[in-house]
């Protein structure tokens, strides 16, 4: 395993489909061992803050929304996520119903999915895949606790040499890679570009794609963080696939022991003909072709060193620039 390929590294996360958290629903988890509480305040906004009260730390889970802030279950302050530094102690009295100030995340609705920055002392990157407009294409969701490293599963992203094994792919050409700008001095992301054709014996999938494209599909795919946003054209059709990765474990988890949560945000151009059977379509295909690789990076103990694969090496080397989650001193 190159070490430098961080398990947390500081980036945008997607922790749940966005119509799945309702007003006043608060959902909570962790990312590099900082806890963090969400939530859909009685407005409809989201919000997103350190999971513990800055009074004497209860769980914000067990809290309540009240109109744009938690109700911390404990002594009944209204918790309010609005500093950008860690909550200094409160010394003193409090009451029910009193207003207490606490450490915000930025929290953003995008594709249909709620993405979460951690605190970071710089500003955040800017919002993953912002060259896609979402509001001209339909969307469909799916998540999925699969038994691997998220690191493989943006490993497996990039494999050239496993499109032929796995899906059934040959590759045309030579995969061409290219950087996104910068987002202030950070590396935002990466993608590769290429082409490939449709072999034979790749079951009903591979039999579709191979009828629609006419034997040719061009594909990019797009590295950001955690996330890999996949843009292909199959013929004349054009389809999105986000499929951000969102880590289970701690750090020290042993590869092939760890869990990911993956989510799908899948989509089609609106203007589209029979746009929406043609999104059933590409949800089928896209499902189709990752159940092949849930298979193969299942329990997988990866290792990069000394792997020649072009794809796992430009992915690995992204990887090792993005900096990491800084736990609490
Ligand atoms: S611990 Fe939250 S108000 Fe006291
Ligand atoms: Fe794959």
């Amino acid at each position: 395993m190159t070490p430098n390929w961080k398990h947390y590294p500081q980036t945008w996360y997607a922790i749940a489909i966005a119509r799945q958290l309702k007003p006043k629903q608060i959902l909570s988890g962790q990312l590099g061992g900082l806890h963090y509480v969400v939530y859909r305040s009685e407005s409809g906004s989201l919000k997103a803050a350190d999971a513990f009260c800055p009074h004497m730390g209860a769980h914000l889970k067990g809290g309540s929304v009240v109109q744009e802030a938690i109700a911390c279950g404990l002594h009944g302050c209204h918790i309010i996520p609005q500093s950008q530094d860690a909550a200094a102690p409160v010394t003193q009295a409090v009451q029910q119903g009193c207003c207490l100030a606490t450490r915000a995340w930025h929290v953003i609705e995008r594709f249909g999915l709620v993405w979460l920055y951690p605190p970071a002392p710089q500003a955040p990157a800017i919002p993953p895949f912002n060259m896609v407009n979402e509001h001209d294409h339909l969307w469909t969701h799916t998540d999925r606790l699969i038994a691997a490293d998220w690191r493989a599963m943006i490993c497996n992203g990039f494999d050239i040499s496993h499109m032929q094994t796995v899906h059934q792919r040959q590759i045309v050409g030579e995969p061409q890679f290219f950087r996104l700008p910068d987002s202030g001095n950070r590396p935002q992301g990466f993608y590769m570009d290429y082409q490939s054709r449709v072999l034979e014996h790749g079951g009903w999938s591979s039999a579709v794609i191979q009828k629609l494209s006419g034997g040719r599909l061009a594909l990019r795919h797009t590295c950001i963080g955690t996330a890999v946003m996949v843009q292909s054209k199959v013929g004349a059709f054009q389809t999105t696939g986000i499929f951000a990765t969102l880590p289970q474990d701690a750090p020290d988890t042993p590869p092939e022991q760890r869990r990911t949560r993956a989510f799908a945000a899948i989509a089609v151009p609106k203007a589209a003909p029979y746009a929406r059977a043609q999104l059933f379509a590409a949800r089928m295909l896209y499902l189709a072709f990752l159940r092949k690789d849930f298979g193969v990076v299942e329990n997988m103990r990866m290792r990069l060193d000394g792997v020649a694969d072009i794809g796992v090496q430009q992915v690995s080397a992204f990887q090792s620039e993005l900096a990491e989650i800084q736990p609490e001193p």
